[in-house]
C-alpha cells in the first residue's frame, strides 16, 4: 500500500524502514495538521503519532482522495476523532501496548531523579561542587504511591513499585485481579489520592479524565505530595499545578507530557524563546523535570510499534481480522 508516515524522526524512519513488510513509505518529518493535509492526498495509508491531528475536516478531505486505513504508532488516540473516521468507513489501528514497561520505567525515572536529585548532583559535581546541600531525598520503601489507571502500563509500574517495598494504592474503574492479589489496594479516587507521597497518571485522556488533576482535587492531597504524568498532558489543569507549585502543596512534579506539547515537543526549540508562559514558567521551577514525551523511547518498543504498525496495514490489506482496530460506536 502507499503510506504517508507523520511526524517522523530518524529513529521512526530507521525502524519502520527495517521492519517494513513491503509497502511503498513516504516519510513527512512535519505532524499532521490542516495546513499539512495535502501532503497526505492520494495516499491509502497513514500513519500517524500522538501529536497528529485527525479531526473531521481533515479525515473528510483524505476519505475523497482516497484514504482507506489510519494506522496511529502509539496507544493513546485522542488526537483521533474515531468516532466520524468509522462513520466514514475507514478503519483506526494503534499499537495497543508495544512495552508498557518502557513507560513505567520513565515514570520510575522521574521519580528517582527527583527525589534523589541526581541532575542536580550531575551538574554540581562537573563544576566541582562536592556539597550535599539541598540534595536530601526521601526512601521510597514503605511510602505510598497512588497508581491512577491500572492498564498495561500502570501493572508494570506497580511491579516496579513492589520491587521497592511501596505501599500502593491504586484508582480504576476496572480493578485487576493480579495487582489486587499483589497487595494492590484499589479505592475512590479521592481515596486513592488523599493520603499518597507520590501520585502517578496512567490512564488515557478521555472526556472524563480531562483535567483529572484539577484545583479541587489538589486541594486535598497530601502537602508536598509528588506528582508524575506520563499519561497525557490533558490529564493536569496546568493552571492549577502552577498554583499548587508555587504554594508548596506539591512538592515534586515530573512530567513526560504536557498539555500544550503539540506546539514544541519532538522538536528541537533551542535556539529560539518559548512562546508559552506555563511552559517556561514550569521549567524554571527548581522541583519540576519535564522530558519531551520520550517515555516510549527504547530500542523494545520501538521495534514492537514497527511490527505492529505494518501488521496492522498487512492485516488490512489482505482482508484479515483487525485485532488493533478502535472500536466506537458509530
Ligand atoms: P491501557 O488502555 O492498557 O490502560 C488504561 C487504563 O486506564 C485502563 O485500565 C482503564 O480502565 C483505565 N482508566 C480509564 N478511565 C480511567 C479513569 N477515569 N480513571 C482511572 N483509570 C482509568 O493503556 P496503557 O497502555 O496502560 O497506557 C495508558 C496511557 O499512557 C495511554 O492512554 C497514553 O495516553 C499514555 N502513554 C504514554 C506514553 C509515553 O511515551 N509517555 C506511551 C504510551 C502510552
Amino acid at each position: 500500500m502507499k503510506v504517508a508516515v507523520f511526524s517522523t524522526s530518524n529513529y521512526d524512519e530507521a525502524f519502520l524502514s527495517k521492519h517494513n513488510t513491503g509497502h511503498e513509505i513516504k516519510f513527512f518529518k512535519v505532524s499532521l495538521s490542516e495546513e499539512t493535509m495535502t501532503l497526505a492526498e492520494g495516499f491509502e495509508a497513514i500513519c500517524i503519532f500522538v501529536n497528529d491531528v485527525l479531526n473531521q475536516k481533515i479525515l473528510d478531505k483524505l476519505k475523497e482522495s482516497g484514504l482507506k486505513v489510519v494506522v496511529l504508532r502509539c496507544a493513546g488516540f485522542n488526537n483521533v476523532d474515531v468516532r466520524h473516521a468509522t462513520q466514514l468507513g475507514i478503519p483506526v489501528m494503534r499499537v495497543p501496548a508495544y512495552s508498557p514497561e518502557a513507560v513505567a520505567e520513565h515514570a520510575m525515572a522521574l521519580i528517582l531523579t527527583l527525589n534523589r536529585k541526581t541532575h542536580k548532583a550531575y551538574n554540581r559535581v562537573r563544576e566541582g561542587n562536592f556539597s550535599l546541600e539541598r540534595l536530601m531525598g526521601i526512601n521510597l520503601n514503605q511510602r505510598k504511591v497512588a497508581v491512577i489507571g491500572t492498564g498495561h502500563i500502570g501493572q508494570a509500574f506497580c511491579r516496579i513499585l513492589n520491587g521497592f517495598g511501596c505501599h500502593i494504592k491504586a484508582y480504576d474503574p476496572f480493578p485487576n485481579k493480579e495487582l489486587q492479589n499483589s497487595g494492590v489496594k484499589y479505592g475512590t479516587l479521592k481515596e486513592t489520592l488523599k493520603d499518597a507521597d507520590i501520585i502517578s497518571l496512567h490512564c488515557p485522556l478521555t472526556a472524563d479524565t480531562q483535567h483529572l488533576i484539577n484545583a479541587e482535587r489538589l486541594s486535598y492531597i497530601k502537602p508536598g505530595a509528588m506528582l508524575i504524568n506520563t499519561g497525557r498532558g490533558g490529564l493536569i489543569d496546568t493552571s492549577a499545578i502552577i498554583a499548587a507549585l508555587k504554594t508548596g502543596l506539591i512538592g515534586a512534579l515530573g512530567l513526560d507530557v504536557y498539555e500544550q506539547e503539540s506546539d514544541f515537543f519532538f522538536q528541537d526549540f533551542s535556539e529560539s524563546i518559548i512562546q508559552d508562559e506555563q511552559l517556561s514558567q514550569l521549567i524554571s521551577f527548581p522541583n519540576v523535570l519535564i522530558t519531551g514525551h520520550q517515555g516510549f523511547l527504547t530500542h523494545e518498543a520501538m521495534t514492537e510499534i514497527a511490527n505492529v504498525t505494518f501488521n496492522n496495514i498487512d492485516a488490512f490489506n489482505d482482508g484479515l481480522a483487525l485485532l488493533n482496530r478502535i472500536e466506537i460506536n458509530a
